[in-house]
């Protein structure tokens, strides 16, 4: 079944002929959706130009062999091949929506072991012993909500990787470090929604450009270490049990252009070297414990379009003024309940939900309800802003969700009559 040399010189036309009929929708785009609609055959396809091997490794995962998965890839690239003669090879495949009764093989994984880049993608099995070859072939690796019974074990295997990403499926694994201590490659790594506890590690590749570790269970403190990471444009450690101070020397991390560290336990006051990261967009930092006052330099930052500072224990006068507020697409601030903004310098349309001063600086404790009418209207265009009533915007300071509907009526209840303040204390 070797192919002559004229299939070879058809190829590159066969090629455009499918590159030109893959812009309108076409059966084998469909097929690739619903796999179950491949019945696994076992001669291999006449036309393809892929390792019969693999052709047969594909069928077992029921993804469509029908056309040339190489010369002809199904629904969004899920395959890529190599232009290796006689036989071409997968160096990337993607398996998405997967049917409920498929399931990975050894065998099939072996005859895979070309793959570079593999990802799962709402494909609901459970793992299988990955043969070493494999293992260690893999540059990107990937599971959204898919693989069950993930462990650390499992994931360190791939040491080669400069890329892992995996989001909604749980691991099972003492720390984050069981599984990326010997990956020294790591370009971007996720490990987000895995349900995964212990400290975050000291000891990255210098060259990391994405942590994303939101959603976990991590505690311990932000490791000083991070800051070393030169290149790394995207940080997101959201939604963990993190606590201890920002290091003082975040401001070293000179790439950074998203960083959340929202809806941890952090406390201190923000260190002002953050306001020198000139390439900052996203910032957001809210629900903590910070305290202290928010530095001025903030209102620098040209770049930021998005500053979430609400729900922490920050005190005085909000330094910015409104032309900087302006510029942001999202601005939050509310739930400080010892800050205050100069009335004089900010309308009190713009709703920040914290208290205007008093000539000392400090919050005025009087009802917002009285100052502000609830016809008002919210005169900023980003919408990000409370554009309710007063009352509404206790109500929203008060259910951060984290209580149960008792404590949000008692919440509105007191916040009709005195502040934020009070109201802190007695939730
Ligand atoms: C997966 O299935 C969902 C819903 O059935 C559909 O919206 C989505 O486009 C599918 N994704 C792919 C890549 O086939
Ligand atoms: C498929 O791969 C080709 C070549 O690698 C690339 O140009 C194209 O954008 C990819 N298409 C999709 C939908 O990923
Ligand atoms: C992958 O990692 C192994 C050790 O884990 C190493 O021996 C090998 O050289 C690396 N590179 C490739 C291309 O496999
Ligand atoms: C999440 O981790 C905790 C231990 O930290 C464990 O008790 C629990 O069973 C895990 N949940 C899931 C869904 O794996
Ligand atoms: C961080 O992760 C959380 C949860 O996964 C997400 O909601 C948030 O948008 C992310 N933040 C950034 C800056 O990407
Ligand atoms: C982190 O949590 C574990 C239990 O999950 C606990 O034993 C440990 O003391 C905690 N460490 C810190 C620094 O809070
Ligand atoms: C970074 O933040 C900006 C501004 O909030 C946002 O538009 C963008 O999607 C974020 N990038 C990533 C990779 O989350
Ligand atoms: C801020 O919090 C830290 C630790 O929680 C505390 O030591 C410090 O005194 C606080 N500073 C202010 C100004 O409240
Ligand atoms: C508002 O703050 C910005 C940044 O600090 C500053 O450049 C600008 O002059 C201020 N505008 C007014 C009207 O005070
Ligand atoms: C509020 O701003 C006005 C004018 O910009 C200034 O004179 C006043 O001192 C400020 N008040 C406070 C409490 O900072």
């Amino acid at each position: 079944m070797t192919p002559s040399t004229t299939t070879f010189l058809l190829l590159p036309l066969l090629f455009l002929h499918h590159a030109a009929a893959a812009t309108a929708p076409s059966p084998s785009a469909a097929a690739a959706t619903s796999p179950t609609l491949s019945p696994p055959s076992s001669s291999t396809s006449s036309s393809s130009t892929l390792d019969p091997k693999q052709v047969r490794a594909l069928q077992s995962l029921y993804i469509p062999t029908t056309h040339d998965p190489c010369t002809q890839p199904s629904f969004h690239n899920a395959t890529v091949c190599d232009t290796a003669t006689p036989f071409r090879h997968l160096l990337s495949l993607r398996l998405t929506n997967c049917s409920d009764d498929l399931s990975l093989s050894t065998t099939a994984l072996s005859s895979l072991s070309t793959l570079t880049s593999l990802t799962f993608l709402d494909c609901h099995v459970p793992i299988v012993h990955f043969p070493n070859s494999l293992s260690t072939n893999l540059r990107s690796f990937t599971s959204i909500n898919s693989l069950k019974r993930l462990t650390g074990v499992f994931l360190r295997r791939f040491s080669n990787l400069t890329e892992l990403a995996i989001s909604g499926d749980t691991i099972k694994a003492s720390g984050i470090h069981i599984i990326t201590s010997n990956m020294n490659s790591l370009n971007t790594v996720t490990l987000s929604n895995t349900n995964l506890s212990g400290l975050i590690p000291k000891h990255w590749n210098p060259k990391l450009t994405h942590m994303d570790f939101s959603n976990n269970k991590l505690n311990g403190t932000i490791p000083t270490s991070l800051t070393l990471l030169e290149d790394l444009k995207f940080l997101n450690l959201s939604s963990n049990q993190l606590s201890g101070e920002i290091p003082t020397t975040f401001g070293n991390l000179i790439s950074l252009q998203n960083l959340s560290l929202s809806s941890n336990s952090l406390s201190g006051s923000i260190p002002g070297s953050i306001s020198t990261i000139s390439r900052l967009v996203h910032l957001d930092l809210g629900s903590n414990q910070l305290n202290g006052t928010i530095p001025r330099s903030i209102s620098d930052m040209k770049g930021l379009k998005y500053l979430n500072l609400e729900k922490n224990n920050f005190h005085g006068v909000m330094p910015f003024n409104a032309s900087f507020i302006k510029r942001l697409a999202v601005f939050k601030i509310g739930g400080n309940d010892n800050m205050c903004y100069n009335h004089s310098s900010i309308s009190k349309k713009v709703k920040l939900r914290i208290a205007p001063c008093d000539k000392h600086g400090r919050p005025i404790l009087s009802s917002p309800a009285a100052d502000e009418p609830s016809s008002s209207v919210d005169d900023m265009s980003s919408g990000d802003y409370d554009d309710g009533g007063g009352d509404d915007g206790k109500k929203k300071n008060g259910d951060n969700g984290d209580h149960g509907p008792n404590k949000v009526v008692l919440g509105v209840a007191i916040g009709l009559c005195f502040s934020d303040y009070l109201l802190g204390y007695v939730i």
